[in-house]
């Protein structure tokens, strides 16, 4: 059980808040009253929350972010991780060191210095991170091998950062979505239809996945019924690594 009651507004923070499933969990934890602070390199659209213009893949610009946090808020309840990029669809022939290295920073690396410096502020009340992989931690794409790489690694981190953190009453859990009609997609794909009808039939269930449908399941994963949850990934993509 978190040590903090029913009553106590949670406090969140939310990298890669500016936009797609970030800007989508931040409205929901609004909607719940969580005070929230977001962190991403670019600012969003939400005046609601306390921004950090942060580029995580500084050890240092995380490290003063999360300064700046403890000491507005102390302690905080929720460590969310979704900043993420894709890269360019290329073979490992192709790709350039720097493109394969720069996914790894953001994806692996900036997940890795956000959750360190946060874990001081999760410590006292418990509480929760949550890490996002995707289907491709699982099933295999041509042509994207550096993201692929950087969603597998999630997983590995995230059970490891569970049995570290457990004995502290930190859980950490990882979402792995399946396509979703964000701008990560969309700069590929025109427009949501053009995106349901690349990618919708691969899904058994119908349909690509909504911002929703991510945000539902990592809200459950930091709530009180998945109290005694820790180090999973949770696949929330309608059957794709069934069939895929
Ligand atoms: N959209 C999908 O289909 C899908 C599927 C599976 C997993 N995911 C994962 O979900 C997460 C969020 O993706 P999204 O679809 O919301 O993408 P998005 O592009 O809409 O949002 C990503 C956010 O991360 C921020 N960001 C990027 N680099 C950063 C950095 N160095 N420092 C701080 N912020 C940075 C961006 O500014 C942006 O606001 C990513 O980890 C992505 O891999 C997305």
């Amino acid at each position: 059980m978190q040590s903090t009651g029913q009553a106590a507004q949670q406090i969140s923070v939310v990298t890669g808040c500016a936009s797609g499933l970030g800007a989508a969990l931040v409205s929901s934890l609004l909607e719940r009253g969580h005070r929230v602070h977001g962190i991403d390199v670019r600012a969003g659209e939400e005046s609601r929350i306390c921004f950090h213009a942060c580029d995580l893949r500084s050890v240092e610009a995380t490290e003063a972010a999360f300064a700046r946090i403890a000491q507005r808020e102390g302690d905080i309840d929720n460590l969310f991780n979704f900043a993420g990029i894709r890269g360019s669809k290329a073979s490992v022939e192709q790709i350039s060191a720097q493109e394969f290295a720069a996914v790894l920073e953001v994806n692996l690396f900036g997940t890795f210095h956000a959750t360190r410096s946060a874990v001081p502020l999760l410590s006292k009340r418990g509480g929760n991170v949550i890490n996002v992989g995707s289907i491709l931690g699982r099933s295999i794409v041509p042509g994207a091998s550096q993201y692929i790489a950087s969603k597998f690694a999630i997983e590995g981190f995230t059970k490891a950062c569970a049995l570290e953190l457990a004995s502290r009453g930190i859980r950490v859990n990882a979402i792995a979505p399946g396509t979703v009609a964000t701008p990560i997609n969309l700069q590929a794909f025109e427009s949501y239809d053009a995106l349901m009808a690349a990618y919708g039939s691969c899904y058994p269930m119908g349909r690509i996945c909504a911002p929703q449908d991510v945000v539902d399941a990592a809200l459950w994963l930091t709530g009180p019924n998945a109290a005694f949850v820790t180090g999973q990934v949770l696949y929330v993509d309608g059957g794709y690594t069934l069939a895929n």
